[in-house]
């Protein structure tokens, strides 16, 4: 029997992403038979009334209520209670112990959709009434800390009741198709290997673009920043993905080793360098697609002066054998052109081009992995077009994933849920990977704020401020929505 306890369970993340995921699993068949769905927060409910609350949660966030019939839900909700918890009242968990069937077959999943402060109180608390003992695991959600230091304190106060291997960090960005797909590209396919370092590859950018605002979440984004919201995490995700050695095996630890050491051979700047290699920038109002939005200064819960970037733009480099004087251009913002997260993997140019001067200016050949908002790889090589003379120009070898395949998408809580009930590890973030995207972060962090001159503004559906432009421009590079071939 698995038992599902969800802290948090009446918040914004439960409502419109947990709740969701785990009943698109149950209707797929993906939940043992006996599976029991425990919400838990400080609010006093009785359990038919978070079940009106799941239940609007999943007609609001689940597409076509998940493809369930109306008999599906039912046989949901009949399986779902609720529980209130103070993270600091003893007894309370008493009562929750009281509600879990606790034996050593038994696998409870604790996952704990609250801020950070709460992480320790809770996990005390079930270390106390003996329920994280046996196959019980936990997952936590971001901010897994502000800084290097409170991401240790964190990883510290968990590791005081838990086992490393009972830790789940969610970053939901590894649950997304494509990051898999990307192993599998790398690491079953021969002909990318050799190609796959400094000597062939000019330059990669990870770009995750969104065309929202802060939405209701203006406080908590304006303490928080595109840095950390976005690029501690998710992308630094992406690139360590793109940049590992082929690990011995498939398995968690293996996957997670190579990663680490790509974090940790990320180049630490300098004040100096932070000033020459990052863009920050905040957007001012202006239209996404045509719809006028107001600036981040207006949004409601951000003060009118703040200084928070809602956009980042790196010239990361990674110091190893494999990508020494290769650039890794990191780019994310809130309210830009469009809504989209790709990999680019830019070849080096042609050394010489026998077609004459009028073909001289092409762009090099490129691998395009797509995650969002359609999955796709495309490579572009060039070839002539058809006619007389020889004009080049772009043709990608397009693998459209959902052409290609017909299988049901997973959504990345969805999978992620899973597999933390099945106690695989591989996409959770380890304690040491953790701590090495924070410590690349934080030189970074620290050099902004003693240089208040450095953040540029950007008008709301743009591409950002142009000095991101100018940061590729630098190394003779150009954003992907930026070049003219000709
Ligand atoms: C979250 C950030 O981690 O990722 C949000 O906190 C952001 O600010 C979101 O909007 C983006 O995720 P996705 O899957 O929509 O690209």
């Amino acid at each position: 029997m698995t038992t599902f306890v969800l802290f948090g369970g009446t918040g914004d993340l439960a409502k419109r992403k947990i709740i969701p995921a785990l009943f698109s699993a149950f209707v797929n068949g993906r939940l043992d038979k006996n599976f029991m769905f425990i919400g838990a927060a400080r609010e006093a409910l009785a359990d038919e009334d978070f079940r009106q609350r799941v239940s609007a949660s999943i007609e609001s966030y689940c597409a076509k209520d998940c493809g369930s019939t109306p008999e599906q839900l039912q046989a949901f909700l009949a399986k779902t209670h609720y529980a209130k918890i103070d993270a600091r009242e003893a007894a309370d968990f008493q009562g929750l112990k009281e509600k879990l069937h606790t034996s050593e077959s038994n696998a409870t999943l604790f996952y704990l959709a609250t801020g950070p402060d709460l992480f320790e109180p809770i996990v005390q608390q079930l270390s106390v009434h003996d329920l994280v003992s046996g196959n019980a695991r936990v997952v936590v959600e971001k901010p897994l800390g502000r800084d290097a230091q409170s991401a240790r304190d964190i990883n510290a106060a968990l590791r005081k009741y838990l086992k490393e291997n009972q830790i789940y960090r969610i970053d939901h960005y590894l649950g997304k198709e494509m990051v898999q797909n990307l192993l599998a590209l790398r690491f079953a396919n021969s002909f990318l290997e050799p190609l796959w370092n400094r000597k062939w590859i000019q330059d990669v950018q990870i770009s995750i673009s969104e065309q929202v605002g802060v939405e209701s979440r203006g406080d908590f984004y304006d303490h928080t920043g595109a840095l950390r919201d976005m690029v501690q995490n998710h992308l630094l995700q992406l690139l360590s993905i793109v940049a590992m050695e082929p690990p011995v095996n498939a398995g968690a630890d293996s996957i997670r080793d190579e990663k680490v050491k790509v974090l940790r051979a990320l180049h630490k700047f300098t004040p100096d360098e932070v000033s020459k290699k990052t863009v920050r920038g905040q957007y001012r109002a202006g239209a996404v697609d045509g719809k006028p939005v107001i600036s981040y200064q207006a949004e409601p819960g951000v003060p009118t002066a703040s200084r928070t970037e809602t956009f980042v733009a790196i010239r990361a480099e990674i110091d190893n054998w494999r990508w020494a004087g290769v650039p890794f251009f990191l780019r994310t913002g809130k309210r830009m052109a469009t809504r989209s997260a790709e990999i680019t993997i830019n070849f080096k140019p042609i050394p010489y081009s026998i077609f004459g001067a009028s073909q001289r200016n092409l762009r090099s050949n490129r691998l395009v992995i797509s995650l969002q908002p359609e999955e796709s790889v495309e490579l572009f090589l060039k070839a002539k077009e058809p006619g007389e003379g020889i004009r080049l120009s772009d043709v990608a070898l397009n693998l459209d994933f959902a052409e290609a395949s017909s299988s049901r998408r997973v959504e990345s809580y969805e999978r992620l849920l899973l597999d933390a009930m099945h106690g695989d590890l591989t996409l959770f973030v380890r304690d040491d990977e953790l701590t090495a995207a924070w410590d690349w972060i934080d030189p970074i962090m620290s050099a902004w704020q003693s240089d208040t001159e450095g953040l540029k503004s950007y008008i709301a559906g743009s591409w950002g401020p142009a000095a991101a432009s100018y940061l590729l421009a630098q190394s003779g590079s150009s954003w992907g929505e930026e070049f003219v071939e000709g």
